[in-house]
């Protein structure tokens, strides 16, 4: 239940870090006043169908399966990067649930994820400083004083890639290419020259014919069968263009923001006194939020209280990200202290965001063999303080990028430079991420 001070607005009477700096507070409200006016993605029925499964994931009972871009760009909204990314989250899916035995929440880092956080405001090149690039939803990331100019036009812009992006996924969904009978749909094409190749296509065979055995034996196909579910996320970051999309709906209680099923607050915005907590303690979707090193016992209880008012299960997702030095040495407190507060969570790991590094020659990127230790002590530590893990959160991508080192590939830093494509974040391939999911299976189980 809200409290009664609360309202979608209510969080403009708070500190709000890392938001755009519009040059015409009018030109923002007309762009917000026609947000608010247009109709939501999502709806509440899936929301809460969301919520439902992420309390059976506490239970230890399913698996969530959050992954995308780190940030999504405008120009990226095509049906090949669209397919590619839905293919490699249903092929890494398909591992999960034969490995770990558990039904697999598909989450997506999709369909909205184009607003970043940043750790400095401006950004200097050859001696010209500029504001640093936000994201599509707020500037451009051409290094041009005109480009990065907040514009809230922006804003209709992105609820539009976000919209078509949406409607895709959901045909997608609904049809043959996401049949469970047929995941050969799901094959891109470099994947017989994949190091994982023979291990996916002896999962597949098993599970195709896991299937076949339980349609004979109950008789008929069961349609469940013949669709998937694939839910958004993004960082709720925006708090204007998130406020637009916070709604009402009929016969329900509360506020939803329609805009995606899962917002998640960073790690840079989770201040206990700030507007991102304030705007998240109020609406009725399951939340995350981004959990890492320097936060204390103390402020951690205080913060999950605040987030999940009524103690629902499957409401608050935490997202550890810790890095892989540090994870050991500060988790299992964490873990101990969220317990103590008798608060409703799940635990997921995020492997990406503490393991960020530069090469000599300028590439942000991360090592494999560094997410996959983050991920690997992550489920030790869980096990061993008697708590669930009960899901991963990547940065990744279907496509044959060059933007992690390491891998049964063995990408070094000299490859990065053959197709280093993302915006902000360096991401997993389509090769890492399959690689990433068996290494999943083989600690988890
Ligand atoms: C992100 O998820 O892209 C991100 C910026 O993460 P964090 O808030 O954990 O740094
Ligand atoms: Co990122």
């Amino acid at each position: 239940m809200r409290s009664n001070d609360w309202q979608p607005d209510s969080w403009q009477r708070k500190p709000a870090t890392q938001q755009a700096q519009y040059p015409s507070a009018e030109a923002l409200q007309l762009a917000l006043s026609q947000l608010s006016g247009l109709p939501p993605l999502v709806t509440s029925w899936e929301v809460e169908a969301l919520k439902k499964q992420l309390a059976s994931a506490e239970q230890g009972e399913a698996f969530l399966l959050q992954g995308g871009d780190c940030a999504e760009s405008f120009s990226d909204c095509s049906p090949q990067i669209i397919t590619n990314k839905l293919k490699i989250l249903l092929q890494m899916s398909l591992l999960l649930i034969h490995g770990l035995n558990r039904r697999v929440i598909r989450v997506g880092r999709i369909a909205g994820q184009f607003a970043k956080p940043r750790s400095a405001d401006s950004e200097t090149q050859n001696g010209v400083t500029l504001p640093s690039y936000r994201g599509d939803l707020i500037n451009g990331e051409a290094f041009s004083a005109e480009s990065r100019i907040p514009d809230p036009e922006r804003l209709l812009r992105g609820y539009g890639r976000a919209a078509m992006t949406l409607n895709f996924i959901r045909a997608l969904s609904e049809c043959g290419f996401a049949d469970l009978h047929h995941p050969e749909n799901w094959d891109l094409d470099f994947v017989q020259h994949s190091p994982q190749a023979a291990e996916y296509q002896r999962v597949v065979a098993q599970l195709s014919g896991s299937l076949r055995f339980m349609e004979a034996l109950i008789g008929g196909g069961n349609s469940e069968i013949h669709r998937v579910q694939f839910y958004t996320s993004h960082e709720g970051l925006h708090l204007h263009y998130e406020q637009a999309l916070t709604r009402r709906v009929p016969n329900r209680s509360g506020y939803y923001n329609l805009s995606t099923h899962l917002p998640w607050i960073g790690f840079r915005t989770a201040g206990l006194n700030g507007a991102h907590a304030e705007y998240f303690r109020g609406i009725s979707n399951p939340i995350g939020v981004k959990i890492g090193a320097g936060m204390t016992s103390e402020y951690l209880q205080e913060l999950v209280r605040r987030l999940n008012p009524a103690n629902e299960s499957g409401k608050l997702v935490l997202i550890h990200r810790f890095g892989a030095d540090k994870i050991a040495a500060e988790l299992p407190a964490l873990i101990e202290s969220v317990r103590r507060s008798g608060i409703n969570h799940l635990w997921i790991c995020d492997p990406m965001h503490g393991n960020t590094e530069s090469t000599a020659s300028g590439y942000k990127t991360r090592r494999f063999e560094k997410v996959l230790s983050e991920l690997e002590q992550s489920f030790d530590i869980h096990r061993h303080e008697g708590s669930v893990l009960g899901g991963v959160h990547f940065e990744l991508t279907g496509d044959d990028v060059t933007e992690c080192i390491g891998g049964a590939r063995g990408l070094d830093e000299a490859g990065l430079e053959r197709a280093y494509k993302t915006q902000v974040d360096p991401r997993l391939n389509y090769e890492q991420a399959l690689e990433m999911a068996l290494a999943i299976v083989r600690r988890a189980s």
